[in-house]
């Protein structure tokens, strides 16, 4: 027999330190909403190369967002190369964001419900061209602007910023970007490269997260060490912990700064 797929929601628990992690990001977000005019709405999540922790973490805050925060949330599986959204939150992957830019999915069709009453997914579906071809810049403004007033947050979980052309693209359609970063495996020249080509868009960047932290942590900021572990066994290996952004201004250094040995 097949062995059910895992998702996020196996290893959700409110004591779990991967979650606490994303409690606190979310928090700093929501303190500094506090004092906007215009909070923003719209958060694409990227980072500079593949398999850093982008799609874990939009989930997961998605998740946080929605069931502790209790906003109406929707997450948007963008990485239409890689995508996984479908997997992390144990839903179909079509229609999605493809079939709606294609036009043969309506917003009905390509949103799902999720096992959090307040969580929406939009997962990627599935291209019928190049996704070069399918990624339509204009659709996918018209289609966030449409969404825009029907949610609290909206996470956009997109490729990697340095090879492949899409996340500059979205950048220009959403209010904030967080960086994701991998502590020991994102490399600095990457990191170099990601900040060159977001440059531009610098100002709307409202995070780094350093992902994978953990290891250089000391021992006592394990939650197990003062004995407060659940005592339900883990069922899924357990996400270490991203940290939380640094303040602006320090958006994408505090990565490269880790990655030189200094932070
Ligand atoms: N902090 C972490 N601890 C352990 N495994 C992780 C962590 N973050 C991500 N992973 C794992 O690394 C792999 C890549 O993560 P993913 O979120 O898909 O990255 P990306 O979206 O950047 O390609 C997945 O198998 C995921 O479960
Ligand atoms: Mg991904």
């Amino acid at each position: 027999m097949k062995r059910p797929q895992r998702t996020l929601f196996d290893s959700f628990n409110l004591d779990a330190p991967h979650v606490t992690e994303a409690r606190r990001l979310l928090q700093t977000l929501a303190r500094r909403e506090r004092d906007e005019a215009h909070p923003p709405k719209a958060y694409m999540i990227t980072s500079a190369g593949r398999g850093e922790g982008k799609s874990t973490i939009c989930g997961l805050i998605s998740m946080v967002a929605a069931r502790i925060f209790r906003r109406k949330t929707l997450v948007i599986d963008a990485d239409l190369r890689r995508p996984s959204m479908h997997s992390l939150l144990g839903l179909t992957q079509r229609p999605g964001l493809a079939e709606l830019m294609e036009g043969s999915a309506s917003f009905e069709e390509a949103t799902r419900s999720t096992l959090i009453g307040t969580l929406s997914a939009i997962p990627s579906g599935r291209p019928t061209k190049s996704v070069g071809d399918t990624y339509d810049d204009i659709a996918f403004r018209e289609l966030l602007d449409q969404l825009r007033p029907q949610y609290d947050l909206i996470f956009i979980d997109c490729p990697p910023v340095v090879p492949v052309m899409e996340p500059l693209l979205i950048a220009e359609h959403v209010d904030a970007l967080l960086v994701v970063a991998m502590a020991g495996a994102t490399q600095v020249t990457m990191i170099r490269r990601m900040r060159q080509i977001l440059a531009p868009l610098e100002p709307k960047i409202a995070g780094a997260i350093l992902n994978n932290a953990t290891d250089g942590l000391p021992y006592y900021y394990d939650y197990r060490y003062y004995g407060y572990e659940s005592p339900k066994p883990k069922r899924v290996r357990e996400i270490r912990t991203p940290a939380v952004p640094p303040p602006p201004g320090d958006a994408a250094a505090r990565p490269a700064a880790r990655e030189r040995g200094g932070a």
